[in-house]
């Protein structure tokens, strides 16, 4: 079921600052009602007092993508308070094996960055997938990294890479399970961004970076689904 951005309700994880917090603030700019979510509830409720001050339709929640019962209570009180999800964007990450190789790698940085990269997302879709099935009407936009293209594999940073190409694979396979139900998932790559996580490697802004990717949090009935972009354009996987 269609319904006007000014009651849809979007979702956004690691929202509290970088690209997250990018996104939050384009989809409340666009009319949607954000749930901005930081792993503290004082992180998230800052952030959308910010969001509010600026006159934009925002509440905070706490969400920690690693703990089940964070994710479950994070989507289940949204869908309670306003009958519907309609957004999710999974865009929580973290990018600690920086300098290790395949060779040297930590398994407990390995397990963590899986842990929050791709089972984080996983989870996520999980609960909100049945609220969005509830009302006809779901768009996942999975926040990916150009790292993750099998075309362009390289060794550094390999759990972060893998967890992506990981999550690109997700957001395929999750398309092709709720294809014909009104839930369009895709996957976009924001590009280097200035960021915390991008250690001051990048000329391009969070906001910059967010432009490019808002469309697809946003796709009509008829968009795509199960593609991996970077602005409009397909993303090789
Ligand atoms: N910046 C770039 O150049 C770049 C390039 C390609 C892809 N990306 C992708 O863009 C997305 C956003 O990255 P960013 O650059 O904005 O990085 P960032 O500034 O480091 O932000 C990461 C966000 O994820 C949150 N987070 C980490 N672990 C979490 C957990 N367990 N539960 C919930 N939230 C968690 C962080 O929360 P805390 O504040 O609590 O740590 C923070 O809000 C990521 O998916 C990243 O892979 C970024």
């Amino acid at each position: 079921m269609s319904s006007s951005p000014s009651s849809r309700v979007a979702m956004v994880t690691g929202s509290n600052r970088g690209v997250g917090l990018a996104l939050a603030r384009g989809l409340a700019e666009r009319g949607l009602h954000v749930v901005v979510t930081a792993r503290t509830l004082q992180a998230a409720e800052h952030t959308a007092a910010e969001l509010r001050a600026e006159g934009l339709a925002a509440a905070g929640r706490q969400l920690d993508v690693t703990d089940p019962a964070s994710v479950f209570r994070a989507v289940a009180d949204t869908a309670y308070e306003h009958g519907r999800l309609d957004v999710l964007v999974n865009n929580s990450a973290v990018a600690i094996d920086r300098n290790r190789t395949l060779t040297q790698a930590d398994m407990e940085i390995v397990k963590a960055t899986f842990d929050t990269n791709l089972l984080g997302a996983w989870r996520c879709c999980a609960e909100a997938v049945p609220v969005m099935r509830e009302n006809g009407y779901g768009r996942i936009l999975n926040v990916t990294s150009h790292m993750g293209s099998l075309t362009g594999m390289g060794s550094n940073s390999p759990a972060y890479r893998i967890s992506k190409a990981a999550l690109n694979a997700y957001t395929r396979a999750l398309a092709a399970e709720v294809d014909g139900e009104n839930i369009l998932v895709n996957a976009a790559s924001p590009g280097l961004a200035a960021t915390r996580l991008a250690y001051g490697s990048a000329t391009q802004s969070a906001q910059e970076a967010a432009q490019g990717m808002l469309w697809l949090a946003l796709l009509p009935d008829d968009g795509p689904s199960g593609g991996i972009f970077h602005g409009q354009n397909p993303l090789v996987p």
